[in-house]
């Protein structure tokens, strides 16, 4: 241990984290700073990435990291975070995630065999991957047992008393080193410190307060596809992507109404200010792309409910795409579970001159809210 501790003796780094959620049409970022013990929102900024690569806003932009790192180098300047301290979130589709079923052994001994029974599940060679795991904990009720006591652990496997083997749900997540090598290099072009590359599904149900004790589903949809996780008492059970997100929405305006991306870009955004005809229409171009999304929440909704014996309890929605008007009523009334916004900024203090500009946009700073928390927590 140090005898002193410079960071703090200095008043530099070690209070101030940030969360960056590098998504497929806008990149966001959220300053949390520690006081008291306390998170407080110091600062937040949403950049789009499509004028990066010569387009509108809010369409798919594929960036070289050069491009990326310009992006996030204007967004921190626009929102004047000078942090250093930072933890980045990367994409779902970045990443493979198989829930792969283990016997129940200790901790070190999955770590051997993991890397191993993955193999079955990764379509690349091993070595190109690097990979993370989480046990995914049984419960009661539960169609599989429990996982052996610690005790009986530890004993050695020739020692063991005869039964029947226990099984364990591994959540292993492996993401390409190619991949993890490009989010390195925006990060080294904006000399950021950073300590951690994790999956935006981890970022988002660290923010997001699931209140009740009945698994929950997370909705976000972004402008790419919808991807769902089912959080129960803080940890995801299994998650799931749809590849529909906001940008099918603006495209399939754009072709109906033979307007430019852009125009249906608007269109799409300002539904509330059109005439009420015009709303109609709009609505049903709309509900196109929508019903694809709702029939497949309902189905993983229905899969998880029968493997599990359990009820899913609500639904948080986030991500840009669920800022259409009523979209809150529209998912309770289409998925038939009470739905509302999720609020990131639950465990975070979020001054009041914030608020006012927050309530409305909220709802996107879920994942970049997340990886500053880790952030703040590691530094601590
Ligand atoms: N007010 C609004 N009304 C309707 N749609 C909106 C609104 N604001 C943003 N969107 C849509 O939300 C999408 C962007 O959401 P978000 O920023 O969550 O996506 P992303 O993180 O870049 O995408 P992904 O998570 O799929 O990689 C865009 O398609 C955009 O058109
Ligand atoms: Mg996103």
């Amino acid at each position: 241990m140090a005898l002193f501790d410079f960071k703090k003796l200095f008043g530099v780094h070690g209070n101030t984290a940030i969360g960056i959620d590098i998504g497929s049409s806008a990149l966001k970022v959220v300053e949390l700073k520690r006081e008291g013990g306390k998170a407080i929102l110091k600062a937040y900024g949403e950049i789009a990435l499509g004028p990066y690569a010569g387009q509108s806003i809010g369409s798919i932009a594929m960036l070289s990291n050069t491009k990326i790192a310009e992006a996030l180098k204007d967004v921190l300047k626009e929102a004047s975070i000078l942090t250093k301290e930072s933890g980045v979130a990367i994409p779902f589709k970045s990443s493979l995630v198989t829930l792969i079923e283990m016997p129940a052994l200790p901790e070190k001994k999955l770590a051997e065999i993991i890397p191993i029974e993955a193999r079955k599940y990764i379509p690349v060679p091993i070595a190109e991957v690097t990979l993370d795991w989480w046990i995914v904990p049984k419960e009661k009720n539960d169609r599989v047992n429990k996982p052996k006591p610690e005790e009986e652990q530890k004993k050695p496997v020739g020692l063991e008393t005869p039964r029947i083997v226990e099984k364990t749900d591994v959540l292993v997540v492996s993401i390409h080193n190619e991949i993890l090598s490009n989010y390195n290099n925006v990060i080294k072009d904006n000399a950021l410190n950073t300590s951690f590359f994790e999956i935006e599904m981890f970022s988002a149900a660290r923010s997001l307060v699931v209140k009740s004790d009945t698994p929950t589903i997370i909705f976000d949809m972004g402008a790419l596809g919808t991807k769902l996780y089912v959080i129960e008492k803080g940890i995801i059970r299994t998650s799931h992507v749809i590849n529909r997100g906001s940008n099918d929405i603006t495209q399939s305006l754009s072709k109906a109404l033979g307007v430019e991306f852009v125009e249906a870009e608007k269109i799409k955004r300002n539904i509330s200010t059109l005439k009420e005809a015009d709303q109609v229409i709009v609505k049903e171009i709309v509900d196109l792309t929508l019903d694809y999304i709702w029939s497949e929440t309902r189905n993983i909704i229905n899969n998880f409910e029968t493997k599990h014996g359990k009820h899913i309890g609500g639904v948080l929605l986030t991500g840009g795409g669920v800022s259409l008007p009523g979209f809150k009523e529209i998912a309770e009334q289409k998925l038939n579970i009470k739905a509302e916004l999720g609020n990131p900024f639950g465990k975070v203090i979020t001054p009041p001159f914030l608020s006012a500009a927050l309530r409305d946009t909220a709802h996107e700073f879920a994942v970049a809210t997340g990886a500053a928390l880790r952030k703040l927590e590691e530094l601590s």
